[in-house]
Parts: C-alpha cells; structure tokens; sequence
C-alpha cells in the first residue's frame, strides 16, 4: 500500500509491554547466560536452535548481477543483461468490445473490463489440457494480480475527482477531505478498479510476449462482484448473522473485495486475494444513527468509521461513494452509509463492513466460479496468505499478515490433511481446506521461542475478556484482532508479506516499519528490537526501516504449536549508525521498509521489495535479491536503542550480517512507487514484478486543466524498450524481466 497509509493503529490492547518482555527475557535461564556470556558465536551456541525438520537439504542459489545503484530516476534500473517489457498497466482494456485506453481520464465505461490500478500480489497458474490447473509448466497460464487502493483515483477522471460539482478534489482513503455529492460515472469507476484482474498470457516457448485481448479467461473481480461468505459448517449460521444487509437478508453472499494488497496461492492452483485497509471506505452521515455499543467496538478495533471524522458529512474519510444520488436500486452506492437505521429506504447497511477483511479465494480458471471469502482464516488487515511446503497426509498451514502499526503474524491450519489429487480442484478443493480449521496468532518470546496461540471462543481467555464480548466463534473469526489481544499476542512492525522458503520450510514475514509513537525504547521487544532515528530525509523515529523476521515450525511440521525465531535482516542505510546498521548493509544493498517478500521455486533467491518513506531522499523504491540460510545460522547481536540516551535499553539478539553475496540490489523503481508483486515462469527464465502507485506524490489537480505529474512512467519510457501507451499520467504495471541471453534471473 502507499506508505502515507501507515498511520493505522487500532490496537489499544496492552500486549507486549516493554518491561514484561524484559523481565521474561532476563528471567529466561538461556537469555540469562546469553547476557553473561557476551556478545559473539560462543553466545549463540546457548540461544535454542531450530530443531532438525528432516526437510530438504537446502540449494543455496548464487547471486549473478551486478548491484543496481540507488536511483532517483523516473525510470525501472535494472542490472546490464536483462530486459524490462510490460504485461499490462492501469487501464488496459481486456478485449475489443471498449476503446483502448486514453491515460487522460476521459474513459466513460464503468472500468469493468480494464485491468485495475495499484496491482500489488500476484500469481501465475499454468493450465492443462482439460482447462484445469496444472502444476506443472504447459503452454498455457493465467497471471493473477490484485488491484490494492484507489488513493490516486484523481488520475482517472478528466480533472480529479469531483465532489460537490467541483472538480479537482483528491480524496484519499486514509484521510479527511471534504465530502458533497460525488457523481456516478466517477464513482463507479472507483469502485471497480478495486480487486482482481486474470489475464490469460501470450506464451511463446514459455515465454510471455504479452496477454491475449479477448480471451474468454480475462476476468475483472471488482468492489461489486458477488462472493459467497464461508466458514466451518458448525459456525456458518453464526457468521452469517454477522453478514446480513439488505443485499443479503440470510448474510449468504456479500459484494465485492477491496484493497487486495499480497496474495496467496493455493496447492491445489487457486488464488487468494488478501483484503487489507477494507476498513476505510464507510461512513455514517451526519443525520444517522451510531451502532451499538458492541458494533461499535468491534468497529473501533478495525479502524471503522473511526470518530469523529466519520459523524460528520463535511469531513469524512473514504471517497464519498454513498453520496451518489439518483435511482440505485441495486444498492450499488448505498451500501457505503453504515448507519445503523433499519428503517432506511436506501437499506441497512450496517453490517456491511463485516463482509470485509478476509482472505478471498478466487478460481482463475473458471470465469464463472463465485469467490468465496474464507471467514475461518479471520478477519483482519491481510497482506498475504502463504502456505507451507505441502505435505502429502499432513494437514496445510497458512501463514498470514495483519499490516498495520502493531499488529500480529497468523496461521490457519487446515482441518483435512493435503492430498495431491486435489490439484485442479477449484473451488471444491477450497471448501475442503480452507473453511475447516484452527486459527491460531503468534506470540514470539524473548528466549528465540514461540508459541502459537489459538483463537478458540471455549478459551477462558477469550471467553471472559473484557476488551469485546464474544458470543461465540463466529465472533472470534470476524473480530480475530480482539481474540488476539485476548491471548497476548507480540504486537509487530506492520507484519507485511510472509514467504515459505522452497528448501527447508522456513516462513519469514517482512515487518515494514513502525512509528515514532508505536515503536519507542520503551515499547521495543525482542522480535521488534529497534527504535531509533533516521538522521536525514524526512527523520523519522520508531523503526523506520523494518526488518525481516523468521520461524521454524518445531519439528517441521505445520501443526506445531511452537517455533523458534530470529531475525533474518535488518533494513538501514549504508550510512546509519552500526548500532542501527545491524546488518552491515552497504550502498550495493542498502534498503528501508521491506513489504514484498518471496522465494523462487527456480533459484532460491529470496526476493525482497520495499515500500518506503525513509530512504526515499537518496533512492526510489526497490528490489533486492537475498540468499536465505536457515532459522539460527547468524550471530548474536547487541541492539542499543539509540533513542533512549546513555542509560537506553540494551538487548541481545540473533541477527545475520549479510555481505553483498548475500544481498544485492537488483532493481529500482519509477518516482513515487512501491515495488511489489512477484511471478515466475516456471523456468525461471521471465519474473514479473508490479510497479504501484508511480507519481504517488502528485499534487490535487485542483480546477486547472491540468497539473504537474511527479511520474510520467510508463509512457516515457523509463527503462523500459519503448515507450509504454499514451499520455503523460502515471500507470501501475507488470513488468516482465528477462536475460538477454535467456538464463535465469538473478543468479
Ligand atoms: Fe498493502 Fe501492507 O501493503
Ligand atoms: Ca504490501
Ligand atoms: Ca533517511
Ligand atoms: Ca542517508
């Protein structure tokens, strides 16, 4: 997501104090002799170890660029050797029956069948001869991609967005602007460039020469299209409770799926489109009704009509959608009112945001298949969902990021244990796996343990707590953050994607950043150990940089119910203080907020992409190529707080220094963009990237014809063989790299 949106914390609870993470650490027999011991591999030796698997030996790749220097250029830098081409950008039709796209905003086709904007997660999914998924490489795949956010929705109308009939405003999701009337055509286009775009690729000897217009698997998932709500059998009349609106008196179905930020992957070959900053696009108008107080706080915990912004008509976050006036007997625009006033002619549509916040599971192979929204993964912010190296006879495990400031890491694990006849099973195989589990939220201890905590209404913890009163577990699935609370979760940087490591099972989850409030000397623990500042660019303090943290089931296995942890990098730049600098990062791999993550099943490399405001001075955003090790091969390391002065806090951790053979930049940006979404062919030979949100930093339009657009990418060119479509407004993209001489990428 934009990096301006990270300013969501909704999480009051009192999980993680310092001082208790202190107390347990210094009390911890092994934390005590690592302390004695000092600092070095004869510490280590006394933290626990990640416990034998019995997985693959792992296949470490070698690194195979030269280091991309850090840029500020309006273009994609790329080592010599490689080609950057693009699959398709915001806008693109996806078959002849609409014009091709304008980039100046003057489109009037609701944005149905154009590829949406922001693309963010990714899958590829090959297909077989009888039209279902393979495994296997064919001649023939689809690429998925989610369309995160609408926050540069300005670019899409002919002067800004309009409210009020004055053109020119910018609303922006995740903060106050004020609010009129917004007009149809405008609306809706909003709506719809939300969610998922399937493209069916053009493939040549396996490799993509673009996507195929028209193709009958060309598919948009939109903010309206209809999804099923599923969930256990012995919960789903529950849950459904919690989905009734006027669209759906049983709560059956809802509309629609937004902010679809990473995304997941099924074994069996669907997609899962992960719903993050849903919470922001609600309001109550100033002459309706609040919610109860129950609703209310379940709400407050998600960010949801937060007040006092919310209770007026004049400043309100969101985009305005519910204002739309005229006939809208689809309740296409009135389901975007939550007032709670079930008299209402427009509807009641104050459950309407408890339809949001899942992981939703889409088939890319059945254009005809309805989404199903996958309740008992829970309900939070996701950022990806990630599955564990199946196993045949044992059950899945999904490993699950909720990203906002102090958030926590999830798994769900399945009910069914993993049969590979389900391979091309659709949607069926999803009911199998994905509604009957556990859910379980992690809490990381101070001695390199873990414990997986479930989230179990019979709990005493969640039954008797007195932050939100559970009814029961359909409530534990749609209100996941209160139940973590309830159990003590480890409140994290922004836990943004997860990735499982191919070679021996390891899960790391990139933990962005945190704020100058959220992260202080004083609320530091030991899976979230830094706090300082950043001496130039915009000086942020907290963690401004992220690391990246890692876990080994016990055993191996994906029912454990402990890990061990450490931290497998630390973000800085090259020229912060070594007691930030933790990872010895130098300019060829220097890098700030990690959000991406993911592993090549054809290398190895360990891709990291960052979306960043505290580097942004010296470098656009980037991608990094990593060698991973294995849970517990660093060093111990000392992590002074910076912040809290010469008395400050002092603890030790596990942290590896990676050498510019183990990490190395391998590309950099346009202005203003995140990079984000990774694909492969399956033989390595072409990765697609997603360049998001370019010109992000653009000004509002105001009532001018025009404006100054701090990104032209991809119509200039930048890095690109050619110029990439028409106008001068900046488009997020696919990009496809390849070698020039056809090898691999990155080694
Ligand atoms: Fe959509 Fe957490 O970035
Ligand atoms: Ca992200
Ligand atoms: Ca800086
Ligand atoms: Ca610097």
């Amino acid at each position: 997501m934009s990096h301006r949106s990270d300013d969501l914390d909704c999480n009051p609870s009192n999980n993680e104090h310092f001082q208790q993470v202190l107390d347990r650490g210094l009390a911890s027999p092994s934390r005590r002799s690592l302390l004695r011991g000092g600092i070095g591999l004869g510490a280590v030796a006394s933290l626990p170890m990640v416990a034998g698997c019995g997985v693959a030996t792992e296949d470490k790749p070698t690194l195979g660029f030269p280091a991309v220097a850090k840029s500020l250029a309006d273009e994609v830098k790329v080592p010599a050797g490689y080609t950057v081409t693009i699959l398709h950008a915001t806008g693109d039709r996806l078959d002849t029956t609409i014009p091709a796209y304008s980039n100046t905003g003057i489109e009037n086709d609701d944005w149905s069948r154009r590829v949406g904007d922001h693309h963010d997660g990714m899958e590829l999914f090959y297909i077989d001869a009888n039209g279902k998924y393979s495994s296997k490489a064919t001649d023939r795949a689809v690429l998925a991609v989610n369309h995160e956010s609408s926050a540069d929705a300005h670019f899409f109308h002919p002067r800004g967005q309009t409210s009020a009939g004055v053109q020119g405003k910018k609303f922006d999701q995740f903060g106050s602007w004020d609010l009129g009337k917004r007009p149809s055509l405008e609306s809706l286009k909003e709506i719809n460039h939300h969610g998922v775009s399937v493209v069916e690729l053009d493939l040549e000897f396996g490799r993509p020469k673009g996507y195929k217009l028209g193709s009958t698997l060309n598919r948009r998932i939109t903010g309206q299209t209809e999804a099923r709500i599923a969930g256990p059998a012995m919960h789903l009349s529950d849950i459904k409770q919690f989905m009734v609106t006027k669209f759906s008196s049983t709560g059956a179905t809802s509309r629609g799926t937004l902010n679809n930020c990473g995304s997941g992957k099924t074994p069996w070959g669907t997609y899962l489109a992960c719903e993050e900053n849903w919470a922001v696009y609600w309001q109550i108008p100033a002459t309706g009704i609040a919610a109860d107080a129950k609703l209310t706080a379940s709400r407050a915990r998600y960010g949801v009509a937060r007040t006092p912004l919310a209770q007026t008509a004049t400043v309100s976050t969101g985009q305005g959608w519910y204002t739309v006036e005229g006939a809208d007997i689809s309740m296409v625009f009135s389901r975007w009112n939550i007032s709670a006033d079930a008299t209402s002619a427009a509807g009641d549509f104050r459950n309407e945001p408890n339809t949001f916040g899942y992981n939703v599971e889409i088939d890319p192979l059945n254009p005809n298949a309805m989404p199903a929204k996958r309740v008992a993964m829970g309900r939070f912010a996701h950022e990806a969902a990630v599955c564990s190296i199946p196993v045949e006879g044992r059950p899945l495990a999904f490993y699950m990021g909720c990203d906002s400031r102090n958030e926590y890491i999830y798994k769900f694990v399945t009910a069914q244990n993993w049969s590979s006849s389900d391979i091309g099973g659709g949607m069926a195989a999803g009911d199998k796996y994905l509604d009957e589990g556990k859910l379980y939220v992690a809490r990381f201890n101070s001695d390199g343990s873990g414990d997986w905590l479930e989230l179990d209404y019979n709990n005493s913890l969640i039954k008797n707590y007195t932050g939100y009163p559970f009814a029961n577990q359909a409530d534990v699935y749609v209100n996941a953050r209160h139940a973590a609370d309830a159990m003590g979760a480890t409140k994290m940087d922004r836990p943004e994607w997860g990735a499982v490591n191919p070679a021996n099972g390891d899960v790391y989850f990139a933990l962005t950043n945190n704020s100058a409030s959220n992260r202080t000397p004083a609320t530091v623990n030991a899976a979230n150990p830094r706090s300082y500042a950043d001496p130039d660019g915009e000086k942020r303090t907290g963690n401004p940089y992220g690391h990246i943290i890692r876990f080994a089931e016990n055993g191996g296995v994906s029912t454990a119910l402990k890990f061990r942890w450490d931290i497998f990098l630390f973000g800085a730049e090259e020229d912060s203080a070594s007691s930030v600098n933790l990872s010895g990062l130098t300019a060829a791999n220097s890098f700030s907020s990690p959000d991406g993550l993911w592993f090549s099943y054809a290398t190895g490399i360990c891709w990291i992409e960052t979306d960043d405001g505290a580097f942004t001075d010296e470098t656009n955003c980037m991608l990094l190529a990593a060698v991973p090790g294995q849970v517990g091969d660093g060093r111990s390391i000392l992590v002074s707080n910076t912040l809290s002065g010469a008395t400050g806090t002092q603890a030790t951790f596990i942290g590896a220094a990676l050498s510019e053979t183990q990490l190395r930049r391998f590309l950099v940006a346009p202005k203003g963009s995140e990079v984000t979404g990774l694909a492969e062919t399956a033989d390595g030979r072409t990765l697609f990237v997603n360049i998001q949100h370019p010109g992000e930093l653009t000004p509002a339009i105001g009532t001018a014809a025009d404006f100054t657009y701090q990104s032209n990418w991809p119509t200039n060119g930048g890095g690109l063989t050619g110029a990439y479509g028409t106008g001068k407004r900046p488009r997020s993209a696919t990009l496809m790299i390849t070698r020039n001489d056809g090898g691999k990428i990155g080694v």
